[in-house]
């Protein structure tokens, strides 16, 4: 599925202010992409070979944390759809279990890693992708990745601040 968060950008700055003050998105490199690993693939204990995995695949940890998202939290984090149908679904899903935030740092970094996670619905990912191997359906969809450089840089920021980058 393709996300637009076209109409997002004076929002999605809005939030980089509110909840990391530290981290300008206008500077952040464009070779860095966002991840999640969500409630259902931590759940089924496949943190580890999701994290080998991107690893395996050049990717490296900029930042990474163990947490739990509030229903607000989540609402706020995926406020770009909160018109879409399944608005209420995703934002009770992402904060119903733990997940693993990090930032990811590569050549061709949203790109790449899309590619690596395959396509939203897992039954439409290609084998070998991540969602095809660990996710269980649209909605737990093992991994969020981000789709551009701009909402990188705004959902990194949402997590993480400048001084947790190493
Ligand atoms: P993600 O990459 O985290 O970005 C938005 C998420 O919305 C997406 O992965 C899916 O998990 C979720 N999503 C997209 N379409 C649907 C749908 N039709 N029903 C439930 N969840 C969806």
């Amino acid at each position: 599925m393709a996300c637009d968060r076209s109409n997002a950008g004076n929002e999605n700055k809005d939030l980089v202010t509110t909840f990391a003050p530290n981290l300008n998105p206008n500077t952040m490199a464009t070779n860095r992409t966002f991840t999640m690993i969500k409630p259902d693939a931590t759940g089924a204990g496949h943190t580890g070979k999701i994290i080998d995995r991107v690893i395996s695949n050049g990717f490296t940890i900029k930042a990474m944390k163990w947490t739990q998202l509030s229903l607000a939290d989540a609402q706020a984090f995926y406020a770009v759809h909160s018109e879409r149908p399944f608005y209420g679904e995703l934002t009770e899903y992402m904060s119903s279990g733990p997940i693993v935030a990090a930032i990811l740092e590569k050549d061709n970094a949203v790109a790449d890693f899309r590619e690596l996670i395959g396509a939203t619905n897992p039954a439409e990912a290609k084998p070998g992708t991540i969602r095809a191997d660990f996710a269980e359906s649209i909605a737990a969809n093992a991994v969020h990745g981000s789709d551009s450089d701009d909402n990188a840089a705004m959902e990194g920021s949402f997590y993480f601040s400048q001084r947790e980058l190493a």
